[in-house]
């Protein structure tokens, strides 16, 4: 479409006119100083300290749950807690790896007392009456809601298996209580969450960090339960915070990238991709940034705290659009799909060549 002769003298008008330049320029340097800002802000973040570990009860006789504490992260933040000097209670699935880590953190700490617990959190009948009995004795400083389920590789929605999808849901969220819109909300985060706050709001200091994943920071295409599930305990992290403001409860949902695990399948490291005790312990990370938000600027009860994930979730979260990084997560999880496919059809060729 043609401007016509006035309509162009009006554009020239404009561009030649020194205030709008004035104008533009203003809202082209509030624009870019917002990102410069809040970089710096995810930078400052990065090199602060956070609450110490004493305000929930370090070195004070408190204890330290953690869930799904055989392996991956939730076995290094066991560790990592006894070494900070909290007494560690540990639940998880199979008793001798229970049994396995507690010989460990009390031959490296001895002053330091362990309780494990032995629970399938997927099981429509997982007792939590126990687990309550056993978790009302102890003055329980800090809950670490950490195991989770994913895929074992990704899919699509149509071929998951009905008892993968709710194994997800039933570990990462919740239960067929819930599901049914029964009373109470039980599952291994929920449930586990509200054994512990009563107590922690008495005493008046608790600290829940539940290991969520940028699986909900950016919707995950084939691994769209897992995605959903980490999706609902980041909302749920962010509502209890606000709710517990006051009591002296720390609520934190803690934004997880990639990390060495059985569960994301990855065994090399890098910069990006910590192991589970680089993730917990080295300078800048988890134990020692509670209530930073590092990677997620301006987001309350949330945290990236890991120097390698916080700008992966700061670029996220200010360049490109949603619709490029769901592209982006989509090809991501066809590829990875295709290599698994790939290499569990060279297993298969091998094993049959081996008959
Ligand atoms: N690794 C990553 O790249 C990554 C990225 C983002 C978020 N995350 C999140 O980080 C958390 C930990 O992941 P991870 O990679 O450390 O996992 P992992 O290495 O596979 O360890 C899983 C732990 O959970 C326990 N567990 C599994 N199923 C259970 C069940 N049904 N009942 C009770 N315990 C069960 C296992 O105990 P047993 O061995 O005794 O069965 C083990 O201790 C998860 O919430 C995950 O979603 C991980």
């Amino acid at each position: 479409m043609s401007l016509t002769r006035l309509q162009k003298e009006v554009v020239d008008w404009a561009i030649d006119c020194p205030l709008t330049t004035l104008a533009l320029a203003l809202v082209g340097a509030g624009w870019l100083s917002s990102y410069v800002l809040s970089f710096a802000r995810m930078l400052v973040d990065l090199a602060r300290p956070g609450i110490p570990l004493s305000r929930f009860g370090a070195k004070k006789g408190a204890w330290a749950v953690v869930t799904g504490a055989t392996a991956g992260i939730g076995r290094d933040f066991a560790l990592q807690l006894a070494g900070a000097g909290f007494n560690v209670f540990l639940a998880s699935r199979t008793k001798s790896k229970l049994d396995e880590i507690a010989s460990e953190i009390t031959a490296k700490y001895p002053q330091i007392k362990t309780q494990t617990h032995a629970i399938d959190f997927s099981a429509h009948d997982a007792d939590y009456a126990s687990l309550k009995q056993a978790l009302d004795k102890l003055d329980v400083g800090v809950l670490i809601n950490n195991v989770g389920k994913s895929y074992d590789e990704p899919m699509y929605f149509q071929d998951l298996p009905e008892q993968d999808m709710t194994d997800i849901v039933e570990i990462n969220v919740w239960d067929d209580d819930l599901m049914l819109s029964r009373s109470s909300p039980s599952n291994a985060t929920l449930k586990c969450t509200k054994l512990v706050v009563p107590g922690m709001i008495s005493r008046k200091r608790g600290l829940i960090l539940t290991v969520g994943s940028f699986a909900s920071l950016i919707p995950s295409p084939l691994l769209a339960v897992y995605s959903g599930s980490k999706a609902f305990v980041s909302t749920w992290s962010q509502a209890l915070g606000s709710e517990l403001k006051g009591t002296g409860v720390e609520v934190e949902l803690l934004n997880t990238y990639f990390v060495v695990s059985k569960l994301s399948k990855i065994r090399k490291s890098s910069w990006m991709i910590p192991t589970p005790k680089t993730y917990n312990s080295a300078v800048g990370s988890v134990l020692s940034k509670i209530g930073v938000q590092g990677g997620a600027v301006g987001q309350p009860h949330i945290s990236t705290p890991y120097h390698g994930h916080a700008p992966v979730q700061w670029v996220v979260d200010h360049l490109f659009s949603r619709a490029f990084w769901l592209g982006y997560n989509r090809k991501l999880h066809l590829d990875i799909r295709r290599r698994a496919i790939r290499k569990r059809e060279r297993e298969a060729a091998k094993a049959a060549k081996a008959e």
